[in-house]
């Protein structure tokens, strides 16, 4: 397909219909010199533009450029379509410590996640001071990027860790077929789709007053990698699985409807006076109506990071939600799960980040983070 504009009020890569694989790289600043900060985010924005829209990180490119010097761009998507990349950015809360004065910047919203139960958080694989997401429907591409923006970042940024994932686990338009997660389930249904506009206001996007105007319009990102213990999942029978959701493993239907969009019965209960949507059920607990209304928009991954030398696959779900304030949103959902959510048994978080993610380039003059300069 065409590819999206770059350039926009709000970053693309939030409300795009979720491409199918991405590569998400956390990196740590290591210049301590402001305007070397300054100077990357706008060698990143510059490559970021011409790479979106299927061209080379630079201007000489992967071949033909002097021979001299090593080219402006590593070669492998040569040939390639822009296959609609989006390269979206976030700053962590590290990022706003003593080293380039953006103390006073720093976001309310963008505070650190409580420790929740069960956590099993990896240092190395969590925070950063800046994460990049490079969403494509062709790995090579996707890859290709965040390759480019690390090399383009020598001597002031490094890799702190990064994450490959393919089959999104959530459709974030009203035009996708819902996608399965690697416990067989539709994933998706009940997201925020770019075409619900209100909500995208009310659950989304940062607004004027809500915090530093440098913010507004951008949207705040969560990461949580998450392993899945598929091997005792695919032990567990179907009825379980099914109780465990509070859904259908065919459809996607909830246990009280017949299609997958049916909205869930939260009062219904069955011959035993038990909700049909069990108390401990992963779509109770996340359901808004528990949370004032709270909603996430959802833009997971599934990920294979090969085996774990003991037998068994090291998968899970690389999850991401973006939302208008972490606060009001992933923080108490996360507090209902952690406690009481069933699936529980079956998942341990082990890394997790938090992002401020500015709103969109406006025109080849602005760049990524410009108003905090
Ligand atoms: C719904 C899977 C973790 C928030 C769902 C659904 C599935 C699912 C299958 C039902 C279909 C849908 O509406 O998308 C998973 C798996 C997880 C996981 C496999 C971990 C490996 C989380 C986390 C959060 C979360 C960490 C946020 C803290 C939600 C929300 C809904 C949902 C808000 C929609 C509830 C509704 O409005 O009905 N999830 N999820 N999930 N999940 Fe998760």
């Amino acid at each position: 397909g065409d590819p999206y504009p770059f350039y926009g009020r709000n970053q693309a890569g939030i409300t795009t219909p979720a491409q199918d694989r991405l590569h998400f790289v956390a990196f740590d600043v290591i210049t301590s010199k402001r305007e070397e900060l300054a100077d990357l985010l706008q060698k990143w924005t510059a490559a970021a533009a011409r790479m979106t829209q299927g061209r080379d990180a630079g201007p000489f490119g992967s071949v033909g450029g002097p021979l001299e010097a090593p080219p402006d761009d590593t070669g492998e998507a040569l040939g390639l379509p822009a296959s609609g990349l989006t390269l979206t950015i976030g700053f962590g809360s590290s990022l706003f410590d003593k080293r380039f004065g953006l103390a006073d910047r720093r976001p309310a919203a963008l505070a650190d996640l409580p420790a929740f139960p069960g956590d099993e958080l990896s240092p190395d694989i969590s925070g950063g001071d800046i994460c990049m997401q490079a969403c494509a429907h062709d790995p090579q591409v996707a890859v290709h990027a965040i390759r480019n923006l690390a090399r383009i970042g020598f001597g002031r940024v490094s890799v702190r860790y990064s994450q490959l994932g393919f089959g999104r686990t959530s459709s974030t338009s009203r035009a996708q077929t819902t996608p399965r997660n690697l416990l067989g389930f539709k994933d998706g249904t009940a997201n925020i789709k770019l075409e619900d506009t209100s909500m995208l206001r009310d659950y989304v996007w940062a607004a004027p007053g809500d915090g530093p105007a440098w913010m507004d319009g951008g949207s705040y990102l969560v990461t949580r990698k998450i392993r899945m213990h598929v091997e005792t999942w695919d032990r567990t029978s179907l009825g379980e699985q099914e109780t465990i959701f509070g859904r259908d493993k065919g459809k996607g239907a909830p246990l009280t409807g017949h299609a997958e969009f049916d909205e869930p019965d939260l009062a219904k209960t069955g011959p035993d006076g038990q909700p049909v949507i069990p108390a401990d059920s992963h779509v109770r607990l996340a359901h808004p109506s528990l949370h004032g209304g709270a909603r996430l928009l959802r833009r997971g991954y599934n990920y294979v990071d090969g085996s774990d030398g003991l037998g068994r696959l090291d998968a899970g779900l690389f999850f991401m939600a973006y939302q208008r304030d972490p606060r009001k949103q992933f923080v108490p959902i996360q507090t209902e799960l952690a406690a009481k959510d069933k699936l529980n048994e079956y998942i341990q978080h082990i890394s997790s980040g938090v992002f401020a993610c500015p709103p969109g380039v406006t025109d080849a003059g602005d760049y990524w983070g410009r108003a905090l300069f």
